[in-house]
């Protein structure tokens, strides 16, 4: 095992009803700004019970962070916040809304020029407002980790920091149930694909880390089915299980003291900064090609994949691990998501621009051995077509 300080306060209030706790959480005299995004939270109650918590608070709303944020949206906050002072971040909503608050965090207090190149220049942050959060759609485990994506003309890039870490974050089950299934697909996906990502490199012997990782996956491939069935749609066990999954997904834990790859994610990053696609709906798409042109260097892990979470014993190597990826892409179309570049209309002649884009953003050397190279990236947008 990898040596590693593994720190996570996010304190985590998980349950139905327990959005009552952010009355609590935030200081009684903090002027709040309550983030959200298109107004899902207003259709489904969450705004209610969020007004209700604050109703002895100050607070104030900033509304209209769009899947994927984008820079331009975000930075209209700073005037609400400088115009009355204010000195809490409350998000509400999905990864996109929690991430985009977080930006906004660190933006509020940025003093050495233009807070874009916290993004774009990889700029530390020095200092941040604080954030809790009310997740809406379990996905991207942004709630309790340092994470975020922001989006600028078509740029999609990450930054990170443990200050905009929410302090606190409500996990209700009950506020998923709205969610369509194709946001519940993704949701399912990404935390799916968060695991891989940390646990699909070569072992260095974390036995808690793999089997941990396993039960995710485990559990992500029998809840995430289920919550797309007439039979199922309203059962908050599967919802809860399908929450705590993918907040455990990316909270630090399982990449504690193992290997980490995350080239799926910076190659589909630029799939949708460049045309658009769900988050999730372009790991569906990249996973496999990974799997797939980089075997050799995974191959112990792919075969203990086979074995532990798909029961894939029989067979000389070769064929349980072209089994393992099968079994993975015959998962994802379950989940009603892409597998293929032509299944969201991307062809052979896309991927020189897809390429270019990588470059630009340094993604050169990806993997857990920083071995895919932008040749070893091409192969594998070849292998998704
Ligand atoms: O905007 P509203 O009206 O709220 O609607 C949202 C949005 O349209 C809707 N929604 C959310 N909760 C709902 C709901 N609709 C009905 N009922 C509910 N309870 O769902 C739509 C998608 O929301 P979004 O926040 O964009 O989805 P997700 O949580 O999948 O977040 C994706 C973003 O997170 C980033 C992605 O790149 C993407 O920008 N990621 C962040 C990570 C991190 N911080 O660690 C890691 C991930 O790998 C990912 O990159
Ligand atoms: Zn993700």
């Amino acid at each position: 095992m990898l040596n590693f300080t593994f720190h996570n306060p996010t304190r985590i209030h998980f349950g139905e009803g327990q959005i009552k706790a952010i009355t609590k959480e935030i200081p009684a005299d903090a002027k709040v700004l309550v983030t959200y995004g298109g107004g899902s939270i207003k259709k489904n109650g969450v705004y209610d019970q969020v007004s209700e918590a604050l109703k002895d608070h100050t607070w104030f709303e900033f509304s209209g962070i769009e899947p994927n944020p984008s820079y331009d949206t975000l930075i209209k906050a700073l005037d609400i916040i400088k115009a009355h002072q204010v000195d809490y971040l409350l998000a509400v909503g999905g990864g996109s809304v929690v991430d985009g608050t977080k930006f906004i965090a660190a933006a509020a207090k940025y003093s050495n020029g233009d807070p874009w190149d916290i993004v774009a220049k990889q700029q530390k942050v020095t200092a941040a407002l604080p954030i809790g959060a009310v997740l809406t759609l379990p996905a991207t485990g942004s709630e309790t980790n340092t994470g975020a994506v922001v989006t600028r003309d078509g740029n999609k890039l990450p930054f990170s920091s443990p200050l905009v870490r929410p302090l606190f974050a409500v996990l209700d089950p009950a506020v998923t149930l709205t969610l369509s299934d194709r946001q519940i697909s993704n949701g399912v996906v990404d935390a799916f694909v968060h695991t891989m990502e940390q646990y699909l490199t070569y072992s260095v012997d974390g036995k808690v880390q793999d089997r941990i990782s396993e039960g995710l996956l485990l559990t992500l491939i029998e809840e995430g089915p289920k919550a797309l069935t007439e039979e199922n749609k309203h059962n908050l066990d599967v919802r809860a299980n399908i929450m705590w999954s993918a907040t455990l997904a990316l909270n630090g834990l399982i990449g504690a003291g193992v290997p980490q790859d995350w080239a799926t994610h910076m190659i589909g990053h630029e799939l949708t900064g460049g045309y658009g696609i769900d988050h999730a709906r372009t790991l569906s798409i990249v996973l496999p090609g990974v799997m797939k042109v980089c075997r050799d260097a995974k191959a112990g892990k792919l075969l203990q994949y086979a074995e532990r979470v798909w029961g894939v014993t029989e067979g000389d190597d070769n064929s349980r691990i072209d089994k393992a990826i099968a079994l993975t892409e015959g998962f994802f179309k379950q989940m009603g998501v892409p597998t293929r570049l032509s299944d969201v209309d991307l062809a052979e002649s896309d991927i020189d621009d897809i390429m270019v884009k990588l470059e630009q953003h340094g993604m050169v050397a990806l993997g857990e051995r920083r071995e895919v190279t932008p040749e070893v990236s091409r192969k594998i947008l070849q292998a998704a077509l």
